[in-house]
């Protein structure tokens, strides 16, 4: 049975996540900052809630030792944020900014390494960051954007770190790839965003379900196109 693990799953996308994998009959571990609050969650039938602030190597660790020995088939690194502070340059607060890339970029990369024994060690060893197409230097620059200056570069420096990460753990036969959500009905999307949590999970885990150690390194919308850097 496939053993997913995902950041985050306490609201929104990573909950949705989370109720998907569970109706397609895997085992779910998820991840609350506080699971005492996290209800929701509790309630999707046989997961496994576990503590995890995704900014702190402490946390991380912690995790890894209340998981040591069971094999991590699929980790989505799903724990973001998105701060009304530092938009511009007009409203550039550093800590703000130094605090999105803490949850957005360096995050991801705590969990990883943390979890790595248990990666390596399952039949699947896939790596999810969830992204945005919003860390697109590509699009960024073509199309003029102004754009949240913490968050766009927050994804931008996940995905540059995803293909460094990627090129490595692909000797190990461990395929990280960055996927982007889509824009979702989350405290995070808003109300007016274009897709429910529900058919932006499902539609990623589609994708998952087809990747392998050749997509290694790849940026991918939801739906499995590839996205421009
Ligand atoms: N919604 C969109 O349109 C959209 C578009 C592109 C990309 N994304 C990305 O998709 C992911 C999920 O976004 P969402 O829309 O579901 O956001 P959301 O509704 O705001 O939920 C964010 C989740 O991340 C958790 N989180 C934040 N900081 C954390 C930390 N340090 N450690 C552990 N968990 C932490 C939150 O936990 P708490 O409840 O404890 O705060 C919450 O469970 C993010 O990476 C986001 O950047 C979203």
């Amino acid at each position: 049975m496939t053993m997913i693990l995902i950041t985050g799953a306490n609201r929104g996308i990573g909950l949705a996540l989370a109720q998907n994998a569970s109706k397609r009959g895997w085992s779910v571990i998820g991840t609350a900052r506080d699971p005492g609050k996290a209800d929701k969650l509790k309630n999707i039938p046989g997961v496994r809630v576990e503590r995890l602030d995704a900014d702190s190597d402490d946390s991380c660790k912690a995790l890894a030792n209340s998981l040591a020995g069971s094999p991590i088939d699929i980790l989505i690194n799903n724990a973001g944020i998105s701060p009304d502070k530092s938009k511009n340059l007009e409203s550039f607060d550093p800590e703000a900014y130094m605090a999105c890339l803490r949850t957005n970029s360096v995050g991801p990369l705590l969990v990883t390494r943390a979890l790595l024994p248990n990666i390596e060690a399952s039949g699947r060893k896939l790596v999810v960051q969830i992204s945005s197409i919003m860390g697109s230097l590509t699009n960024a620059a073509d199309q003029n954007w102004k754009g949240n200056l913490a968050y766009h570069s927050s994804k931008s420096a996940l995905n540059m770190a995803n293909i460094l990460i990627a090129n490595s753990l692909k000797e190990k036969g461990i395929a990280c790839v960055a996927i982007h959500p889509g824009w979702v009905q989350t405290d995070m999307g808003g109300p007016n965003a274009h897709l429910t949590p529900d058919a932006s999970a499902a539609s990623i885990l589609d994708t998952v379900e087809k990747l392998s150690v050749k997509d290694a390194g790849a940026y991918l919308n939801y739906d499995g196109k590839p996205l421009p850097w």
